[in-house]
């Protein structure tokens, strides 16, 4: 299957259960769920679910015991897109081609819209209403819970964010840079193949530990064309506003290395990506095309 429909169907899947996830935009308080709503339906790559899915059906993992994590992980992933925003943080007024959470509510709401998305995921995790299918014993939801706060929280996506914000006007080494990039990116990208894992009855470590590696190339990698992006893509095709990191100051790949010596590290880190998959003895196509579509995406 190629790559581009494997995302489409994970898209109609993700969006059709966080529909039936998030609150009603009618019921009480009115405002926080529509801008819930708002941010969460819009629809994004979904490339967490993504790879939520393609880990766990390479590892013959229930459908239904994957719906779960994958809309956990993508909820945190749109709580930290409306933090992000804030004009505390990065300060943008365009998101998936519409205006940020903040802009089209306000600060305040956007903030509650981020805190309770962000508790949403685990509410979820721990015990889901509306989905009967979701059938695992309680040690490994409570792995996959333990998996996605730890990716979340300050030695994770949030303690990245503090370090940008930390790093923000202010030169730095590839060291910093690094893991600043694997905390606020590979670290929600590693807990969505982790979950995958965790959701299956596979118990090798010895797949974990490629699967790690592959995530963790990934994240990084990621994050890196998602910097050079800002500089070579286009507003419209990215749905935010090309610049912001150049009108922050930020500290990225391209800032440090140049634009050829960020391309070289995102290669070399999809190459080392692939070569963790093959060492896989199962059909890992879907991770190795989610690899190549990642430095190659436009958006
Ligand atoms: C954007 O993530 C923020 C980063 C961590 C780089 P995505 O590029 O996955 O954003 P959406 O979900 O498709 O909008
Ligand atoms: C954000 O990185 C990573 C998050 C944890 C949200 P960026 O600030 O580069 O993400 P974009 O470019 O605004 O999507
Ligand atoms: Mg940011
Ligand atoms: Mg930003
Ligand atoms: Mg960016």
């Amino acid at each position: 299957m190629p790559h581009s429909e494997f995302l489409s169907q994970v898209q109609a899947r993700t969006n059709n259960l966080l529909e039936k996830t998030l609150p009603p935009a009618t019921g009480e308080p009115k405002r926080l769920h529509q801008a819930m709503r708002y941010s969460a339906l819009n629809p994004g790559k979904r490339i967490r679910p993504a790879l939520v899915f393609a880990t766990g059906e390479m590892l013959n993992a229930e459908p239904g015991n994957l719906d779960i994590p994958a809309v956990a992980v993508e909820l945190i992933h749109a709580y930290s897109l409306i933090h992000d925003d804030l004009p505390c943080m990065d300060d943008d007024d365009l998101r998936r081609g519409i205006p940020t959470c903040h802009i089209q509510f306000d600060e305040a709401t956007a903030v509650l819209a981020g805190d309770a998305l962000q508790t949403l995921a685990f509410e979820l995790l721990s015990n889901p209403t509306n989905h009967s299918d979701y059938n695992m014993p309680d040690h490994q939801k409570l792995m996959m819970l333990n998996e996605l706060s730890r990716a979340s929280g300050s030695l994770g996506m949030g303690g990245g964010q503090a370090i940008d914000l930390m790093m923000t006007n202010s030169s730095s080494d590839l060291q910093t840079l690094e893991s600043m990039h694997n905390m606020k990116t590979g670290a929600l990208i590693n807990a969505s193949v982790k979950m995958g894992f965790l959701a299956s009855d596979c118990q090798d470590q010895v797949i974990l530990t490629q699967l790690t590696t592959y995530s963790s190339c990934l994240g990084l990698a990621f994050q890196i064309k998602d910097d050079i992006l800002d500089i070579e893509g286009d507003t419209k095709t990215l749905g935010k506003p090309q610049g912001s990191d150049l009108e922050n100051n930020k500290l990225t790949f391209p800032s440090l290395l140049g634009m050829g010596g960020a391309k070289k590290r995102a290669d070399e880190l999809i190459s080392r990506a692939l070569d963790a998959l093959e060492r896989i003895p199962l059909n890992s196509d879907k991770l190795a095309n989610f690899a190549n579509f990642i430095v190659n995406r436009s958006n």
